[in-house]
């Protein structure tokens, strides 16, 4: 199996529940309070890790007990985090979440040490990027480093997938080096700058990137290239929390396709990894094994559900 790097943000999240999200203006009264270990970056990592691949986490934190606690909980599920650097005088990069009832989420972040995650570093990290036959990229780190790093690995033949997300335009640059792309309905919008599905994948693949993956929440997912078009049907599962789910999602797809899954293979069993960490609380926590991932699809095929 192919080697998985994660470049991307390391957060802690403050995460507070309620029955239902305020009106501007309003005050209300909330129903619990976490901190947890968060991040587009390193949650795909304990994502990917938890599925069974061998993964290399690349990122900085701050100097506070958050950084540790985030590195921490890294390493306990096994991920290489040899090279995540600490930035003094920087804080570790927060998210304020608040989660209603029916499991949607408000996510503000505050970067922190991720925003110090730069050009110079890709540069260092380019002989460990060297031993990894795939990377998984989002958009939590500044573009400008996004951008190095999947040139880089473009070069060197290392697949890159680029979840866009939280979304802000791609250059072609970029795009150019992306072999999936992995937008949900709102990212690809705005990265398209279209309303129409097709023509905004269409838009992208145009602009080089070489598969479009739209993500569709329950219903499953849409794959997009010159060639064809699929459409990957979703699971039905009652949701407690849907953060991270696009992390799970671009987990299970970077797991499979490590192992070599063909393409629709891939995205049903990375379907299959969302939909089991939406039925747990948390980002990390929620993060389904490769073994509760196989037995929920056959589960599913022997008709039972879970
Ligand atoms: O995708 C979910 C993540 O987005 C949270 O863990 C939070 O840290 C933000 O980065």
């Amino acid at each position: 199996m192919k080697k998985i790097a994660i470049i991307g943000s390391i957060n802690m999240d403050i995460v507070s529940s309620v029955m239902q999200f305020p009106e501007p203006g309003e005050t209300v009264k909330g129903l619990e309070f976490r901190t947890c270990p968060g991040g587009k970056g390193a949650n795909q990592a304990v994502a990917a890790k938890r599925l069974g691949a061998d993964v290399v986490m690349f990122g900085k934190v701050g100097d506070d007990i958050y950084g540790k606690q985030a590195l921490q909980v890294l390493e306990n599920s096994g991920v290489d985090i040899r090279h995540v650097e600490t930035c003094q005088g920087v804080n570790t990069g927060i998210a304020v979440i608040h989660v209603n009832k029916e499991g949607e989420n408000y996510i503000v972040i505050q970067e922190g040490a991720n925003k110090h995650v730069d050009i110079d570093y890709i540069k260092k990290i380019q002989p460990f990027l060297d031993t990894c036959g795939l990377v998984l990229l989002q958009l939590e780190i500044p573009m400008e480093t996004v951008k190095r790093a999947a040139q880089y690995c473009a070069e060197q033949g290392i697949e890159v997938i680029l979840d866009p997300a939280p979304a802000a335009p791609c250059d072609g640059q970029l795009l150019r080096c992306t072999d999936f792309i992995t937008p949900n309905e709102g990212e690809l919008k705005k990265i398209a700058c279209e309303d129409d599905m097709e023509k905004g994948a269409r838009k992208l693949l145009d602009a080089g990137v070489k598969n479009v993956i739209k993500k569709a929440g329950a219903k499953g997912c849409y794959f997009i290239n010159r060639d064809r078009m699929d459409y990957i049907a979703g699971f039905k599962v009652k949701a407690a929390d849907t953060t991270g789910a696009g992390d799970s999602f671009n987990a299970g797809f970077a797991v499979a396709r490590a192992k070599g899954y063909e393409d629709r293979k891939a995205l049903e069993y990375a379907n299959a990894v969302g939909a089991l960490a939406v039925t747990k609380m948390g980002a990390q926590d929620s993060m389904p094994t490769h073994k509760e991932v196989e037995l929920f699809m056959n589960d599913l095929k022997r008709g039972r559900g879970i």
